[in-house]
């Protein structure tokens, strides 16, 4: 029986406001968990960028990721750590680097999901310098009206890279013309044409973090800082909607190892249709979450302390069949939806974590909710906004964002 100490790393990019949140949350909770006879501490540091021993210890019990999309180093010390000293991490990053949107549309089709209809293209043009791409094209590539495909998939349609983010090289193609236009500027990139879904009355965006989901209405005309609308949850969702949602990402994020992501969904008719959910570690942003930034902060850290205080394993692989079972079975989708659901929530041991937080984090909606009227937490928001917008708009967009917070507190004084 004695105190032991769980180290977090934080391993960041061009963050700047949620992990200064985190730390002062952190320090404001001081917890202290009792965990099989003894006391629970944390510790919270910054991951540094340097060479390293393969054969090196890890000082890190959970390291919250932030690079591994990107920044190789990164990954590939976190693989060894996973793989060597028993390192925690959200996101699979095996799973990060090879599964992209074209596997998570052929997974999430052949689970039953109702993607609008996708093709995949080969590209327009090649790397140049390798000898076998001549005859191989010549003798098996055929020619093909990447036009005719609006006339099977219906217009308009939307071309994207089959790996994609961040809306790089997204384009909305009405009709003939401007599908060979988009060929023809997509370049070397393998690309996908996918159905739009029309006149859809709601585009949803859920987060999920764990067995936490949050879902937020989504205006995609808006500029970057109105995308996330303010309007909550209840306001535009029943609660089966919200439901459906939170299985649907759950679902995927189970099947693919992510325990951050996020799910876009758009509804028409009955239906929602998933149409990007291959984003581990979004955005976290306060300049485009703002009022939603105070669940994020507080999402982050309840999964955060679970995972490194129950020393729960990490799962070093992915297990498709349980999924693949329930898919062959001959039910309608909702049925199906709900046995994933079960394999999601028993992997992300939501019971558990539920009983965990009300035992244990029972005092962070109101230290959050403190937090997030100090100056501390303000300075964390213009911190951030001075990164990213011009010296004349820092003010005003400072206010902005703390304003919406500011509304959060208001609209949420349950938190207390
Ligand atoms: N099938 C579709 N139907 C309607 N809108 C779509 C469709 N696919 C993409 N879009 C629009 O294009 C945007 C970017 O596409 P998305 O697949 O989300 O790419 P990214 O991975 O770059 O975010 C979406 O947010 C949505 O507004
Ligand atoms: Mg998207």
């Amino acid at each position: 029986m004695g105190e032991v100490v769980r180290r977090i790393g934080l391993s960041l990019g061009a963050d700047i406001c949620w992990p200064l949140c985190f730390e002062h949350i952190m320090r404001g909770l001081d917890l202290r968990i009792p965990v099989g006879g003894d006391t629970v501490r944390f510790e919270v540091e910054r991951v540094t960028i340097e060479p390293f021993d393969l054969q090196q210890p890890c000082r890190y019990d959970l390291v919250v990721d932030r690079l591994t999309h990107w920044y190789h180093t990164s990954r590939e010390w976190i693989k060894k750590s996973i793989l060597m000293n028993d390192l925690y991490v959200f996101n699979n990053p095996w799973s990060v680097q090879s599964n992209e949107k074209h596997t998570s549309y052929c997974a999430m089709m052949h689970l039953g999901m109702p993607i609008p209809p996708t093709w995949m293209i080969p590209p327009k043009s090649y790397e140049p310098g390798n000898p076998d791409l001549k005859p191989t094209l010549a003798r098996y590539a055929k020619l093909f009206d990447v036009s005719k495909l609006g006339d099977k998939l219906g217009w308009p349609l939307f071309m994207k890279p089959y790996d994609g983010g961040g809306w790089r090289a997204v384009t909305k193609v009405d009709d003939a013309a401007a599908a060979w236009k988009a060929y023809e500027e997509s370049g070397k990139a393998v690309m996908h044409v996918q159905a739009a879904v029309k006149d859809y009355d709601r585009f949803v965006r859920c987060i999920g973090f764990g067995p936490q989901t949050h879902c937020v209405l989504y205006d995609p005309d808006a500029p970057l800082h109105d995308r996330y609308t303010t309007r909550p949850e209840a306001d535009f969702l029943s609660p089966a909607d919200r439901e459906h949602l939170r299985k649907v990402t759950l679902t995927i994020n189970a099947f693919f190892g992510w325990e951050f992501n996020s799910c876009e969904a758009l509804h028409k008719g009955d239906v929602w249709h998933p149409i990007d959910f291959a984003n581990p570690c979004p955005d976290s942003q306060v300049t485009s979450l703002h009022a939603h930034f105070p669940w994020l902060v507080k999402a982050y850290i309840r999964w955060t302390v679970f995972c490194a205080a129950t020393k729960r394993k990490m799962p070093r692989n992915l297990d498709w069949a349980p999924f693949y079972e329930v898919a062959a079975r001959d039910l309608p989708y909702e049925d199906k939806l709900d046995a994933y659901a079960r394999i999601a929530d028993e992997r992300l041991e939501t019971a558990r974590f539920e009983e965990f937080c009300a035992k244990h984090l029972g005092h962070l909606d109101e230290v959050a909710w403190d937090f997030f009227g100090t100056s501390e937490a303000k300075e964390a928001v213009r911190q951030k906004v001075a990164a990213l917008f011009p010296a004349q708009e820092i003010e005003a967009f400072t206010e902005l964002f703390w304003s919406r917070i500011g509304d959060w507190r208001r609209q949420n004084p349950k938190a207390r």
